[in-house]
């Protein structure tokens, strides 16, 4: 894996020390009454990622290429929102930040393998980007919508 460290990344290690500070800032975040930004940018990956598997459907590389950067750069949410997801994370914020930097990773080797036209390497790429999804899901989904949404 690499070392690349995305914006979000460098944030999130100013404020996972922030957060180590206020310990206490867990328990006192309100459940949200608008759904968090985090919602509609997962869904918008949610969206290119549907159209990478069209575009490998279609051994249109070209699309794959353009669409890997997407996935890999996705926008972040708004800072207040960053630091109340940092909150909340405490002391589980680096792991949260590795879940995310190594779907960045593995969206950046996908889209190389597009570059070369490599079939088969897009594909074993694109099972790791979906592998890197679904870590952070099954750890961290349930207790995120707990906490921002109340239980479900
Ligand atoms: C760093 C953690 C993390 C990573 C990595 C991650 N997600 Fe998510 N994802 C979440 C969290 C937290 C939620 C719950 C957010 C919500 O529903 O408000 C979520 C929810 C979703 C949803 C459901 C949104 C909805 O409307 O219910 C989709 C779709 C999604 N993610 C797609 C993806 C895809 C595709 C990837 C990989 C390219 C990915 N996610 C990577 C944390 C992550």
């Amino acid at each position: 894996m690499s070392v690349t460290r995305t914006p979000l990344a460098a944030l999130a290690s100013l404020l996972l020390s922030l957060a180590i500070l206020a310990p206490t800032a867990r328990s006192q975040t309100p459940p949200a009454a608008q759904p968090l930004a985090l919602r509609s940018i997962m869904e918008q990956l949610g969206r290119d990622l549907q159209s990478v598997v069209d575009a490998i459907a279609k051994e249109d590389w070209a699309a794959v290429a353009a669409l890997a950067p997407k996935i890999a750069k996705h926008p972040e949410p708004p800072p207040p929102e960053k630091v109340r997801i940092l909150s909340w994370l405490g002391a589980d914020a680096a792991k949260f930040r590795n879940h995310d930097v190594q779907s960045h990773d593995a969206a950046l080797v996908m889209g190389d393998a597009a570059a070369r036209a490599d079939g088969n390497a897009v594909i074993d790429a694109f099972a790791n980007v979906q592998r890197s999804c679904l870590a952070c899901h099954q750890n961290f989904r349930k207790g995120y919508l707990d906490h921002f949404y109340g239980k479900r």
